[in-house]
């Protein structure tokens, strides 16, 4: 006889492993926990913000592999064996801020700070790819994150900054 197969339940739990910041960290999680929820409540992280909890808004806004993805539209499993940054990992090993960080101190790119753990990941993206963005290009980047606060402006001043400060800290 056949032996029986149970079938699939959603409470199942399966093994999440990632690189988060650089440390590799793992968890057990149900089928459907979004890679939000896992960085929040099963790694505590709770830098990575969730405002809308639809894809609107960007403020859960990671990196995957180096590229923004939104955390709340990502389930946590699809992730596994993944390298994540988070706006933990923008700070340097003591706590000290990093440059994108400093600049929006700086020149005032926050008010809240609700949005802003979004915007400094999307911001280091973009200067990772495009060391001296122009305006137009910081606004295509950013484009897709909302702030209530601030009215854009002081965040455009503030990767701009960013890029000048990560330029002055790189080895020439
Ligand atoms: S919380 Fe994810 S896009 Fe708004
Ligand atoms: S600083 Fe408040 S939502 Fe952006």
């Amino acid at each position: 006889m056949s032996e029986l197969v149970r079938a699939p339940s959603p409470h199942d739990l399966h093994e999440v492993v990632v690189t988060v910041n650089g440390v590799t960290r793992s968890a057990r999680v149900p089928a459907r926990r979004l890679l939000s929820d896992l960085l929040r409540h099963d790694l505590r992280l709770t830098g990575t913000h969730v405002g809308c909890e639809h894809g609107v808004c960007g403020a859960c806004t990671v990196l995957l592999e180096g590229e923004p993805v939104r955390s709340c539209l990502t389930f946590a499993v699809m992730v596994d064996g993944a390298r994540i940054t988070t706006v933990e990992g923008l700070a340097g090993p003591d706590g000290e801020l990093g440059p994108v960080q400093r600049a929006f101190r700086e020149c005032h790119g926050l008010q809240c700070g609700f949005c802003t753990p979004g915007f400094l990941l999307l911001a280091t993206e973009l200067l990772a790819h495009i060391p001296e963005p122009g305006d137009e290009e910081i606004a295509d980047a950013l484009g897709g994150n909302l702030c209530r606060c601030t009215g854009y402006v002081n965040i455009v001043r503030s990767v701009r900054r960013a890029a000048e400060l990560t330029r002055e800290q790189e080895p020439t």
